[in-house]
């Protein structure tokens, strides 16, 4: 960040304080508060963090006035057209695209970590069948560090590489076994000589008895869902990540806490709430019905895969995933899905609807994948798992930013307390 030598003056009972400015290369600008409490005695107050930068990081820039996504400065349709997803896992790790020869080498360390050690396969079976996805994702990923301790250490940069290698190459793996386990069905292990999406596919639908098929378009489809799912600057889950590994705590443990934090409905849970939406609807004719309640204030309701916390315009993930669910449902001949149809009308009868626009709620990246993974095939279920399997790359890759700035220091909000002030214990027959 460039110090601008401008500095924001905060006037307190009289008294100014001088806070530097520091100038971005993209976006707002940001005032320097780490020092404010020292100089003034008083905190800043910002639940959520709709003001805050709790970092500075070179990775993922996001334009929510102008729906623009950047990794490492490239644009995510670009990237989704163009690229695939182990090249935007290299991008997002080390900071460039990579030459012919280091995409070879790092799609071959990828593959040849695909599988977990063996033991690890007695895990699922303490869980009951019908446990969430997600909650086996979040017990086995965090039991990795009981097994790879020989990259735990954070302090060791080699460790930290492997630490990278490792949860990129087994997350599908290991989601892929929780889809199996959740069904009944044995585990299936992942095959060298498939690419990454093909392999998942491979490992979530093959059979001891019957090799699955991977269609290409089904496979660029899964892979371009894992690209745009990939990273997107400092979200819920991902600050949790980068909270949890400011204690120190094993990166196995922190990609853990993130798969917890994307659980819920209000982030990477979104697009298994959304299908459930859309089902509930049913059909184009119910619409109306839920965009009163979505805009009445005394129902909870709200529309599942709609709004941002960031994206004021449009989500882009969303406009490249509306293309691969027309290509994949008409691959599937299923273009005339209901679920399709209710969703399209639905989004037409949103944007065009004053509440809406006014809020500036539209599509968000949830909106369209729960379609096209139910049309692979998946369970609701297993929506968010492959969610947190496609956001691994950037958990760590933030993570791996975050532990290598000598800068880093634990993170330790304040707050703003509204509690009693001191009072005396009261013995219980006085009460
Ligand atoms: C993801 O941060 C990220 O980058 C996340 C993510 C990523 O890649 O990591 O992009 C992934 O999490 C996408 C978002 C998925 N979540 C959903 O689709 C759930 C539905 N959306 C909402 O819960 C909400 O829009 C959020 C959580 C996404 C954003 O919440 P904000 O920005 O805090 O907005 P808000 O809750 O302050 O709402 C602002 C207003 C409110 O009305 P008022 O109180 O001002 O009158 O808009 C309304 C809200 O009631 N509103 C909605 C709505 N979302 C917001 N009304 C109806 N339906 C909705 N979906």
């Amino acid at each position: 960040m460039s110090d601008t030598n401008k500095t924001a003056t905060l006037t307190i009972d009289g008294q100014s304080h001088e806070l530097p400015i520091f100038s971005p290369t993209l976006g707002p600008d940001v005032i320097d508060i780490r020092k404010l409490y020292a100089q003034a005695g008083v905190f800043t107050y910002d639940p959520g963090f709709t003001s805050t930068a709790s970092c500075d990081s070179t990775i993922t820039f996001i334009d929510g006035g102008k729906g623009e996504l950047l990794h490492r400065g490239y644009p995510i349709d670009q990237l989704a057209g163009k690229s695939h997803y182990l090249e935007v896992c290299f991008l997002l790790l080390y900071g460039n695209l990579p030459t012919a020869k280091e995409l070879e080498d790092f799609e071959t360390r990828i593959t040849r970590h695909t599988m977990v050690h063996e033991q690890m396969h007695n895990f699922f079976r303490g869980f009951r069948r019908d446990a969430h996805p997600m909650a086996t994702m979040v017990g086995v990923v965090g039991a990795m560090s009981a097994f790879y301790a020989d990259s735990a250490d954070v302090n060791d940069p080699w460790q930290r590489e492997v630490a990278c290698i490792r949860l990129i190459a087994k997350l599908p793996t290991i989601a892929a076994m929780a889809y199996k386990y959740s069904i009944g069905q044995p585990f299936v292990y992942p095959r060298n000589d498939l690419d990454y999406a093909a392999n998942f596919l491979h490992m979530c639908f093959s059979v001891p008895a019957e090799e699955y098929n991977v269609d290409p378009i089904l496979a660029r489809a899964m892979d371009r869902i894992f690209t745009l799912h990939a990273d997107h600057e400092q979200n819920a889950s991902t600050s949790t990540v980068r909270l949890a590994s400011s204690s120190g705590a094993n990166p196995f443990a922190c990609i853990a806490a993130g798969i917890a934090c994307l659980w819920g409905p209000a982030h990477g849970g979104a697009n298994q709430a959304c299908l459930e939406m859309l089902r509930e609807i049913g059909t184009v004719d119910r619409i109306p019905e839920f965009i009163a309640r979505a805009k009445d204030k005394d129902d909870p309701f709200r529309l599942m895969g709609f709004g941002h916390r960031v994206y004021k315009n449009t989500d882009p993930r969303a406009k490249v995933l509306k293309q691969s669910a027309d290509e994949v449902l008409e691959l599937l001949g299923v273009d005339d899905n209901p679920l399709l149809q209710v969703a399209k009308e639905l989004e037409h009868t949103a944007l065009n609807d004053p509440y809406f626009i006014d809020k500036k709620l539209f599509p968000n990246v949830d909106f369209y994948s729960g379609i096209i993974l139910e049309a692979m095939g998946f369970p609701t279920s297993m929506f968010t798992p492959i969610f947190a399997l496609s956001r691994t790359v950037g958990w760590i890759s933030q993570w791996k930013e975050m532990i290598g700035d000598p800068q880093n220091k634990i993170g330790r909000p304040r707050q703003l307390y509204l509690g009693e002030t001191e009072r005396n214990y009261e013995d219980i027959e006085n009460r």
